[in-house]
């Protein structure tokens, strides 16, 4: 370890931190005579010539190609092979694919593993040479892969094992904690392979898998290590939202109701006409949920003028910073669809107290959150628990929310508000009074989600 000592000098709004590194040869030979430049050390004369800064724009192009479809597997759809060859028709060269499969997929689905090579088989046996390098792998479903730093140790592992490049492309089936587990770890390896997604969960169809962001739980935080890359492709296969238990089918719409409500009205006049029909997860009401709700996400990456979040405002993130501490504080008992509804409902009360949301407009959205059944998760005791403390206490872990939201997004707080549907607007600053009473709101509305 050649780091010894580490100094974090903060002068808001900028943090830096200094790494020094003892020299292994003593100060003696290395403090410069800045009188005989003959004999300064060659590292520091460097250091001291004058040269001009340079500076260069970098941008690079990425396509970001998404699919819809149904049954992808089966011989007549070829939607997999479109996802996989993307543009890339040059080499004649096999295209190498390894395969990630979720663990949890397949106690609906046991036979997917094989659906997938002999899916790729058939691709290979129509003259596209596509080659499979091993049989489908397995990464354990839900949040626990994302909370075991063992799980991308071992596809780091399976990776280097396998005849791969940065060309080859890496297949992911799964939820959205699969693909985010699978994604850093492809996103890191020989600094960024080729992911093709294929999401399966209402959240990831609609939302996660059709970002570009992957990441795993660290020190405790949500998504502490990630990284932003776009995938080579997404695959939606709404036959895969099926075999989705209905409770996380459900709450997955969660994410639908965020991206109308901060980017989208026409998508909330949707949403609220269907909402009972999306309550009974009628499959045509769900799959052009999702398949809206993957547009919009997408739409506002492409063109929203910040696909890697460099700046402060993150509209899609309206409502997280209280549904990332809310998971972690339940234990991840809460999915994260669960949480971000309650997030929401958290800032839209917000907004009501501080005078940006008119009363009918939220209860106009708390009717639509309703009869969509996205208020089920306020009786969770989690819930209750951890809203009751914040209500009444300023050092209530959830509200720890906010400065670890502001330090994983870096610069200063900003927090997006929505003023009324499919409009939003960023707040620097919270008012803790109105925060209190915004919680109060929340919990009583866990009545009003009984009568639903
Ligand atoms: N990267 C991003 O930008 C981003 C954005 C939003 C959410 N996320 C992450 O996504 C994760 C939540 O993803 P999720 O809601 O998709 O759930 P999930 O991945 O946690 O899956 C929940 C459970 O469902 C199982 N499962 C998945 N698909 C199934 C299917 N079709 N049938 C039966 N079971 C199935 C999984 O094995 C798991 O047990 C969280 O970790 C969240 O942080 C990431
Ligand atoms: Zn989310």
């Amino acid at each position: 370890m050649h780091w010894r000592f580490a100094y974090l000098i903060r002068c808001w709004p900028l943090s830096v931190c200094f790494y020094f590194s003892p020299s292994p040869f003593g100060c003696k030979k290395v403090l410069p005579r800045l009188d005989s430049p003959g004999r300064m050390h060659p590292f520091l004369r460097q250091a001291l010539m004058p040269r001009s800064d340079l500076q260069f724009n970098v941008t690079p192009h990425f396509v970001h190609r998404i699919f819809h479809t149904e049954n992808a597997f089966l011989p007549k759809n070829h939607t997999l092979e479109r996802a996989l060859r993307g543009d890339d028709q040059t080499s004649g060269e096999p295209l190498r694919v390894c395969v990630y499969l979720d663990e949890g997929l397949l106690a609906a689905r046991p036979n997917l593993a094989l659906e997938v090579s002999r899916k790729i088989e058939l691709i290979q046996a129509a003259g596209d040479p596509i080659e499979l390098v091993a049989e489908p792998m397995l990464v354990p479903g839900g949040e626990q892969a994302k909370n075991d730093w063992s799980v991308v140790e071992t596809i780091w592992q399976q990776l280097a094992a396998l005849p791969l490049s940065r060309h080859s492309r890496v297949l992911v089936i799964g939820g959205g904690a699969v693909l985010d587990v699978v994604g850093f770890a492809v996103a890191t390896a020989h600094r960024g392979m080729r992911l093709v997604r294929m999401p399966t969960t209402t959240l990831s169809q609609g939302d996660s898998g059709v970002g570009v962001k992957c990441g795993v739980n660290r020190f405790g935080q949500k998504n502490w290590a990630g990284a932003f890359s776009v995938p080579w492709a997404v695959v939606n296969d709404f036959a895969f939202l099926a075999s989705q238990p209905e409770r996380e089918r459900r709450a997955g719409l969660a994410e639908a109701l965020k991206v109308a409500l901060v980017r989208d009205r026409q998508f909330y006049v949707y949403l609220r006409q269907n909402a009972g029909a999306l309550n009974a997860l009628e499959p045509e009401a769900v799959q052009h949920a999702v398949a809206e709700s993957a547009r919009i996400h997408a739409e506002h990456i492409a063109q929203g003028g910040d696909p890697f979040e460099q700046g402060e405002g993150r509209p899609l993130d309206f409502g997280h910073w209280a549904a990332h501490k809310l998971e972690q504080l339940s234990e991840f008992r809460l999915s994260h669809g669960e949480a971000v509804a309650i997030g929401m409902l958290i800032d839209l009360h917000y907004a009501h107290c501080v005078g940006l949301l008119s009363s009918e407009n939220l209860s106009g959205i708390l009717t639509v959150a309703r009869e969509m059944g996205l208020l089920g998760p306020l009786a969770s005791p989690d819930v209750q628990r951890e809203l009751n403390a914040a209500a009444t206490d300023d050092h209530a872990p959830l509200l720890e929310g906010f400065e670890e939201f502001r330090l994983h997004l870096g610069g200063q707080l900003c927090l997006c508000m929505v003023t009324e549907p499919g409009v939003n607007r960023d707040i620097n600053v919270v008012d803790h009074e109105a925060l209190q009473r915004a919680l109060q709101e929340t919990l009583a509305l866990a009545e009003y989600a009984a009568l639903a």
